[in-house]
């Protein structure tokens, strides 16, 4: 097993690891030590049945299940379908070819999920990138009258945001599954300690006792902030390749892609424990 980084302080390439076969104790550990401190872990080169997808996915902790479920798989319900590919008229997968804001996964849930994993099936030739945010690195870099200024601050995230930042449509019992939720603007890792960004523009609805536009104002300044170059990466997708992240310390986003491409992932992820999974 051989690391590479790829972003100058995060994200790492692991290679010389077959995912399709059943790692050992020894090696899964390293895998989920190295992905753990350098955030995002991409795997290229891999030839992952759905089962493979799924145990591997499952070691890491209880399987994520979307509650958007129109395209999630048939028979195995945690992997979701990310696709512009139209069969007989009909989506095979969500979120189309537009580009799409950052983004923390989950956030407007009470319990966010704490990984995402992308398997990439069919990818355009241009175009359907991933950038991705250290809002770990962005936090520990941040100067320290901006630290107290946010420590103890609070914003709500809403799923009817995504209506129009990630061009999804819910029907109404999805959104009385997911009324508004309240989480800290700098989140701290269950199991590190270490302090983030939580920053979900894509969901956000404001932070709580502060005027709109003050909030907006204080957002923009951190997400700018956030997304300087030192603190991101930008993935380019090949066919085989794996991508899986930490929620609580990256947000993501996606380039456009031309709608006479096709895109095709698969999408599995991995929760907390529900004690853990509460953002604080
Ligand atoms: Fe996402």
């Amino acid at each position: 097993m051989e690391t590479v980084l790829r972003g100058q302080s995060f994200a790492v390439e692991i290679s010389g690891v077959d995912l399709s076969r059943d790692l050992s104790n020894a090696e899964f550990d390293d895998i989920k030590r190295i992905w753990l401190e350098h955030k995002i872990a991409v795997f290229r080169g891999q030839e992952i049945g759905d089962n493979a997808l799924v145990a591997f996915t499952e070691r890491f902790g209880p399987l994520f299940v979307h509650f958007r479920s129109q395209f999630n798989d048939q028979t195995r319900p945690e992997i979701m379908l990310i696709s512009n590919i139209k069969e007989d008229g009909r989506n095979l997968g969500e979120l189309g070819d537009g580009d799409l804001m950052w983004h923390s996964d989950q956030a407007y849930s009470e319990l966010p999920v704490f990984s995402t994993l992308l398997y990439g099936i069919e990818v355009p030739n241009e175009g359907g990138g991933t950038w991705f945010c250290d809002t770990a690195g962005a936090y520990a870099a941040l100067p320290e009258a901006m630290k107290q200024r946010i420590a103890g601050l609070r914003q709500s995230f809403s799923v009817e945001k995504t209506v129009t930042t990630q061009n999804i449509t819910l029907s109404e019992e999805q959104r009385q599954m997911k009324p508004p939720v309240q989480h800290p603007l700098v989140r701290t890792h269950p199991l590190l300690g270490r302090k983030s960004l939580y920053l979900s523009p894509a969901h956000t609805a404001g932070i709580n006792g502060v005027d709109a536009a003050e909030g907006d104002a204080l957002l923009g300044e951190l997400l700018e902030w956030a997304t300087q170059p030192e603190f991101l990466y930008h993935h380019d997708w090949r066919v085989g390749d794996l991508v899986m992240w930490d929620n609580t310390s990256t947000m993501h986003s996606r380039d456009a892609f031309s709608p006479t491409e096709r895109r095709m992932l698969k999408r599995t992820g991995f929760e907390f424990t529900p004690e853990q999974a509460v953002p604080v």
